[in-house]
């Protein structure tokens, strides 16, 4: 939920961490603060608001060791006495987690003699640290955290010493030459360092210059194994969009040609993926899929594709949720997160896995705490994904559930050869249509631009369409910040029919399809209250226009890989609504790019 980095080297650490937490700042963008070592002293700065705010107030300070922190606030108001670090003598800590017992901390700590002078739980950590203090700052990380309970990834400072851990929150220390590197995420550091080694579970960091041993709670040293990671520097800057979410809309053709490369082969119509068995498949009965958000509309999309193309009965289910249902999950649970990260998704899983049966994470970051925690993991391979809205890695989803279904499909003898032939070459195909779409994208804006003003937005769609009228109405809700509600369209008549007026733009997802003409009901329906409708359909579709306002065309595909095209139309519309409202795209009010509190 909040954005950690530290820096120690030979150069000077402030324009390290502060360019550092502004590639982080998608991970909460209230307050943000840094402490650095300079010259036998900790100089701590915060400031409220974003990292910019931050920079404006610093002095030039050369030392070369330091940590900083860009937060969302859970325990306490987003104010500069809030901000991180925190510090308790010579001891500076920043944390992203939630110290569930921190109250309790509190009292006790109070009672030693420590006075608290911000409302959050992490300055009970700096006090705790303090307190076990002797000389030995690992040791003393050490017993603070046997005190902790919750979750925490944390870089502590003290002198020219710097420490790191983490618990259910990630963290990842970057490799360098004379110089490391610590992060909550890759994106921060990989200006500096594509060399990582991914923190696990209960283990420390003494990060120096030159060198850094790992520990477990024990003080045990541990072997850690470096990565070298390839997504290039490219892939974490804006490289001349306004903004990453659009930069990233357009990456979609690249991003599906990553999820797709070697898994399929579409002359031997054949899909692979590393670690997943068929024979695995045939005790497959009934999936359950357990994800948040748009991860959820993504999983929503798959139980179709799960029933549609392999017969397997699938549940898709709200991670919040699943957790208190007791319901019993499927002999195979899929957990879906772009980050591996989202503690809903990742205590739900924890759950379905209780019941037996295989787990399944589809997620977009290597090492992530979901991959984990299951018996395989699909890579989406979409690259770094800044912007809060999710686009891309969605769409990667949506790519990988295609093949695990069409797998399954195969497996279950339900997908003939030719048939899943055909699909492959069709899904090689969708990247060149995205780049069609993307093509079209002013005319696409024309339509933003004139429905902008609406306070309420409708998106409809049947069966393969409603996930993508869900993830449209999400979209536009997080980034215009206008109500959008995303409608199975034959439930429309058992409810919200009754907010639909002139003043309610309807945009309609009606590709072909089973439901193509009770959909072309639906509208009729909607236009009947005289909603200006907006349609999606296939190009060739020339019966549709008659019926509504205005229509936007996507190259025509299977009917079953359609979802894939329409995405990309609801997420410009949403795009140019939010950019013709001015509003922050990147960083939507209250959110965050990955949420590690349930
Ligand atoms: O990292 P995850 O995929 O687990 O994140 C789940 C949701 O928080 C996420 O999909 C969220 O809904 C999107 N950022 C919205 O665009």
């Amino acid at each position: 939920m909040c954005g950690i980095v530290g820096y120690n080297g030979t150069r000077k650490a402030v324009p390290i961490l502060i360019d550092s937490l502004k590639r982080l700042e998608y991970r909460g963008y209230d307050s943000a603060g840094i402490a650095i070592f300079n010259e036998g002293k900790v100089e701590v700065h915060k400031d409220e608001g974003k990292i910019a705010s931050l920079e404006k107030t610093l002095p030039d300070i050369p030392g070369n060791v330091g940590i900083g922190h860009t937060r969302w606030a859970t325990h306490g108001r987003p104010n500069k006495v809030n901000a991180h670090p925190h510090t308790s003598g010579n001891i500076s800590v920043v944390h992203n987690g939630i110290i569930e017992n921190y109250q309790q901390l509190r009292e006790k700590l109070t009672r030693s003699g420590y006075q608290f002078s911000s409302e959050t739980d992490t300055e009970a950590l700096a006090h705790l640290v303090n307190h076990y203090y002797k000389n030995d700052l690992v040791d003393a990380v050490i017993l603070a955290l046997n005190d902790i309970k919750g979750s925490y990834a944390i870089a502590v400072l003290c002198g020219n010493q710097l420490v790191a851990a983490r618990k259910d929150s990630p963290l990842v220390i970057g490799v360098g030459e004379n110089e490391n590197f610590i992060a909550s995420d890759i994106p921060a550091i990989l200006k500096y360092t594509r060399k990582m080694i991914f923190l696990d579970d209960m283990e420390i960091a003494y990060v120096a210059p030159d060198k850094i041993s790992f520990f477990d709670t024990s003080k045990r040293p541990i072997e850690k194994t470096m990565k070298v990671i390839d997504w290039d520097m490219e892939a974490a800057e804006k490289s001349g969009y306004e903004h990453f979410m659009l930069k990233e809309i357009h990456e979609q053709p690249k991003a599906l040609h990553e999820t797709f490369a070697g898994r399929i082969s579409e002359l031997e119509g054949a899909i692979a993926f590393d670690g997943l068995k068929e024979e695995q498949v045939r005790d497959i009965n009934r999936i359950s899929i357990i994800a948040c958000g748009t991860s959820y509309n993504a999983g929503l999309l798959g139980k179709y594709l799960f029933e549609q193309l392999a017969g397997i009965h699938a549940d898709v289910e709200i991670a919040s949720e699943f957790r208190y249902s007791h319901s019993s999950p499927g002999s195979l649970v899929i957990g879906i997160s772009q980050s591996g990260e989202t503690a809903d998704t990742l205590a739900a899983l924890r759950e379905a896995k209780t019941f037996g049966g295989r787990s399944l994470a589809i997620t977009n970051i290597m090492g992530s705490t979901i991959t984990r925690d299951v018996d395989n993991s699909i890579y989406m391979r979409s690259g770094p994904e800044i912007g809060v809205a999710a686009t891309k890695t969605f769409m990667s989803q949506l790519g990988v559930l295609y093949l695990l279904a069409l797998y399954f499909g195969k497996g279950k003898g339900k997908v003939s050869s030719d048939r899943m032939k055909r699909m492959l070459v069709s899904l090689r195909q969708i990247p060149a249509q995205i780049t069609r779409i993307l093509g079209n994208k002013e005319s696409i804006k024309k339509y933003a631009d004139k429905y902008s003003s609406a306070s309420d937005i409708f998106f409809i769609g049947r069966t393969l369409n409603y996930p993508i009228a869900l993830e449209g109405a999400l979209k536009l809700k997080e980034i215009s910040y206008i109500h959008a509600e995303g409608y199975a369209a034959g439930e429309l008549k058992h409810g919200p029919l009754a907010l639909i007026t002139k003043s309610t733009p309807v945009i309609a997802i009606a590709t072909k399809g089973l439901t193509y003409d009770k959909m072309v009901n639906n509208i009729k329906e909607v236009k009947a209250r005289e909603a200006p409708v907006i349609a999606i359909v296939d190009e060739k579709d020339s019966e549709i226009e008659k019926y509504v306002d205005a229509v936007i065309r996507v190259p025509a595909t299977d009917d079953i890989l359609s979802p894939m095209l329409s995405t990309v139309v609801v997420q410009l519309l949403s795009y140019y609504t939010a950019k013709a409202r001015s509003c922050p795209i990147d960083q939507p009010r209250n959110l965050a790019k990955s949420v590690t509190v349930e």
